[in-house]
């Protein structure tokens, strides 16, 4: 049973030891507890962990590979996971924040005009004008910073790279958000000409190493997604990514919408189903050799190993479903399906918690709180 599920698989040149991964997920936890559960999830038997938003230059948000102190901590990270069997990704990621337009609005939101969404969807809104404004120096230093991020992630002991292609890379790719008139937009090729150079940087900087690639899709109907790659584009931008190096294709909704979207409740009109993004793999399948991953709404194992064996996907990734109950892997490995704690999609905990400040947890956690 659960065949393919528990096959090592080439991912891009890495050998996975089974087709799971811990999909990229930011838990706004203290750093022991982040550690501790990144550990649990590693232990758990998924094949690799992909590390959410990795800062690409020294000044972002989160611990930054450049300073000593956020170095060690990534290396800690890679020990931690390394010793459970377990590989280790970082996903490359550069803000499209404005953050001088947000200085703007912070008054609002501090004296409560302006409520988190509001402000969530201006700073949406100005991510549009940033990269249309975009000085051809800033973005070489951005472009740039992806290969030097990448050099230090694998000496930290980064197994893996994976390139966000949302935000910065998203946003220059839509032509929602860019409307320069230079080489870096206007057609598909030209607006894939910001992740074609940021996965160059990081190729020309480490020849052998395996990049992975969010490739963020933007749904034309119903209409879902913002930044990222329209559907009809990614014919375009498919083969020009996997010549600039990327090895493998992550493969999900776009973002720069509401963040239940991306993050779809099992009540959502468009994406409530398992596997609710798996036709936009079955489109990039259509244009690449390369590796793919899918995510979004997988939890139930039957389902997962027939997308595997039919070769719609080569691995999964699953966040909510492993934050629900990180033995996922191991208890399908060990004919221990029917002990899953299934995630309901309830999002209650998890990007609930996350919205709320009080970092990312699970429904069953309150209920093992409570007995
Ligand atoms: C709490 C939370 C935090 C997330 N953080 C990130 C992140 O840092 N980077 C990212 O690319 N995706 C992030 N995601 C999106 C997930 O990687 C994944 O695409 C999405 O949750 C759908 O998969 P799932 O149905 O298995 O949860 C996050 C999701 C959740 C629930
Ligand atoms: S709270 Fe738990 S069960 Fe609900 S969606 Fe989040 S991970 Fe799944």
């Amino acid at each position: 049973m659960y065949q393919t599920i528990n096959s090592p698989v080439n991912y891009g040149g890495l050998t996975l030891k089974n087709r799971i991964i811990f999909a990229p997920t930011s838990m706004g936890v203290p750093t022991q507890e982040w550690l501790a559960r990144l550990q649990r999830i590693a232990r758990g038997g998924c094949a690799m962990i992909i590390l959410g938003d990795v800062p690409v230059l020294p000044h972002g948000f989160g611990p930054s590979l450049y300073s000593k102190k956020g170095f060690a901590l990534y290396r800690q990270a890679a020990e931690l996971v390394h010793a459970e069997g377990c590989l280790l990704c970082a996903q490359l990621h550069q803000s499209d924040s404005d953050f001088k337009a947000m200085l703007k609005y912070l008054p609002g939101f501090l004296c409560k005009k302006i409520t988190a969404d509001e402000l969530r969807a201006r700073l949406n809104d100005a991510a549009g004008p940033l990269v249309t404004r975009m000085s051809r120096r800033k973005i070489e230093k951005i472009t740039r910073a992806f290969g030097e991020a990448a050099v230090l992630a694998q000496k930290a002991g980064f197994d893996m790279v994976q390139v966000h292609g949302d935000r910065m890379c998203g946003s220059f790719s839509s032509d929602v958000f860019n409307h320069r008139t230079d080489e870096y937009g206007g057609s598909a090729e030209n607006r894939a000409r910001f992740a074609v150079e940021a996965v160059s940087a990081v190729r020309r900087r480490l020849p052998d190493m395996p990049i992975d690639y969010k490739l963020a899709v933007r749904q034309a109907s119903p209409a879902y997604g913002r930044a990222g790659v329209a559907q009809a584009e990614l014919a375009v931008f498919v083969p020009l990514l996997e010549k600039a190096g990327v090895t493998s294709f992550h493969v999900t909704l776009a973002d720069h919408c509401n963040l239940s979207d991306t993050i779809p409740p099992a009540s959502h009109p468009a994406f409530g189903a398992e596997g609710c993004f798996l036709h936009f793999c079955d489109e990039v399948r259509a244009l690449t050799r390369c590796p793919v991953c899918g995510v979004g709404g997988l939890t139930d194992p039957d389902f997962v190993e027939a997308q595997l064996a039919a070769g719609r996907v080569d691995c999964v990734a699953m966040s909510r479903q492993l934050i629900a109950d990180p033995d996922w892997p191991r208890k399908v490995a060990a004919g221990q399906a029917g002990t899953i704690r299934h995630c309901v999609r309830c999002n209650r905990e998890c990007l609930g918690g996350m919205m709320a400040h009080r970092g990312v947890h699970c429904i069953y956690d309150q209920n093992e709180r409570k007995s």
